[in-house]
């Protein structure tokens, strides 16, 4: 017998309740932006900052749903010669990704109805980059899901993958429990929201839901409040689960960034608001993957997993390479402004309070780090800001080797890449704008 391609309530459900809820009319005032698909960040993670997304560059966004990822990449990529692959198995959700591209006039995307599983069975040409944000732990089988995604993806290519992370989502796994018990034998979509918006306006503070104060703007609407209470199929995983599946069965590599926060929530010495008990020297000499364990039990918030997957392991730019272009990203945040900040502290080690992403930690900002940074812009490598300051004439009598500034310069540097506020990419690489 074939292997059916999808789980039929999963389709129907995407069918009625697309998600999540897009209006195609707001691309005319706004972009949406996707934490994985910033093209500085793919970069900077799965190509050594050496892609220039200027030779036939390939994504899939394999499903695709109503088109965040889609539409993000291709506005992205609309002056080259990239192609983006739109699949998904719900019409309805399709429907409104092409809406909002035909809103934009994006030409630049391809359009598939079809399962994650008949990938194998496409003959489409290999890809650079694949995401799949918020869909194999809706799948019966995620990890034939994952095996078709690696089945058309370059040897080089990466993927950017979003699944649900299972203590974070303590409560709402009870409210699943809690829905399925009310909405026992009621079968049409409209009562089953009824009960669950009935059940969320009259939770009993004890609720573990309730006492997690989690923000959902989804809950807004019924495609939100089908999505977080009522799915068919529905699976979270830790991030040890995540490195028995990904790594340790199919060899690849994993490299997390939380939205909005980047690899600081897997990083227990940054979740402790500056506070640094004995115990994490010990942590700090554990393999990666067990300090990532730790964060995710420390923290409790981590509502998500989002990370990229590689074949090979060395695919983040590296720090200490001259020929890289460090550029501020993300936010606001420039060079002057905290430089300021370190003079404030006399260049003395201080606790830096970074608001979006609410992490206090101590940070030595070295010698040099108050010269360094507002010479940062983007388009000069750290070969040419070192030239430059060591033509300050402070600088001339003992003009500091370029070993020794990456030294000086690596725990200011390691905190802002932490929280991917500086990204890297190679000086061989024009910026994509
Ligand atoms: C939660 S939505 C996420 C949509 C989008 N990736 C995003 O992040 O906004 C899940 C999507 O995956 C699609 N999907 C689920 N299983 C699929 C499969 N086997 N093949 C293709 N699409 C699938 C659904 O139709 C739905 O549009």
């Amino acid at each position: 017998m074939k292997t059916p391609h999808y789980l039929p309530q999963v389709r129907a459900q995407y069918e009625e309740l697309p998600y999540p809820a897009r209006n195609p009319q707001d691309e005319k005032t706004r972009l949406a932006r996707t934490w994985l698909e910033d093209l500085p960040m793919i970069n900077h993670y799965c190509f050594a900052g050496r892609q220039s997304f200027r030779k036939r560059f390939r994504a899939l966004v394999a499903g695709g749903g109503t088109g965040d990822a889609t539409i993000f990449l291709a506005e992205q990529l609309r002056h080259t010669d990239a192609e983006i692959v739109h699949l998904d198995m719900s019409r309805a959700s399709s429907d409104i990704a092409l809406k909002r591209a035909q809103v934009r006039g994006l030409t630049n995307i391809t359009w598939i109805q079809d399962s994650i599983l008949a990938l194998p069975e496409l003959a489409l040409q290999p890809f650079d980059y694949v995401n799949c944000s918020g869909v194999l732990h809706h799948m019966e089988d995620p990890d034939a899901g994952l095996r078709a995604l690696l089945s058309v993806l370059k040897d080089s290519g990466a993927l950017g993958i979003m699944v649900y992370g299972r203590y974070g989502r303590t409560g709402i796994y009870q409210m699943q429990a809690l829905m399925r018990l009310i909405n026992d034998g009621i079968a049409d979509s409209p009562s089953r929201i009824r009960n669950a918006r009935e059940v969320l306006g009259s939770l009993p503070p004890t609720n573990w839901f309730r006492r997690a104060g989690q923000h959902f703007e989804d809950l807004e609407n019924d495609a939100g409040i089908y999505d977080l209470f009522l799915h068919a199929q529905d699976r979270p995983y830790t991030v040890g689960e995540l490195y028995e599946w990904i790594h340790d069965r199919h060899g690849l590599h994993l490299h997390f960034t939380d939205v909005g926060r980047g690899r600081a929530a897997y990083m227990p010495e940054l979740l402790l608001n500056a506070q640094q008990p004995a115990y994490l020297s010990a942590v700090s000499a554990l393999p990666l993957r067990r300090q990532q364990e730790i964060a995710e039990l420390l923290s409790g918030d981590l509502l998500t997993h989002s990370f990229y997957v590689t074949r090979s392991q060395s695919t983040e730019a590296a720090y200490a390479d001259a020929d890289c272009v460090p550029c501020f990203y993300h936010e606001p945040l420039d060079g002057a402004a905290l430089a300021t900040l370190i003079r404030e502290h006399k260049n003395m080690p201080f606790v830096v309070n970074h608001s979006h992403t609410r992490i206090a930690v101590q940070v030595d900002p070295g010698k040099y780090s108050a010269y360094v940074l507002p010479l940062i812009d983007g388009k000069r490598s750290f070969r040419e800001i070192f030239a430059l300051l060591r033509a300050q004439p402070q600088f001339k009598v003992a003009p500091p080797a370029d070993e020794y500034l990456f030294r000086d310069l690596q725990p200011f540097f390691q905190f802002l890449r932490s929280i991917d506020r500086v990204l890297l990419r190679h000086g061989s690489v024009d910026a994509i704008s």
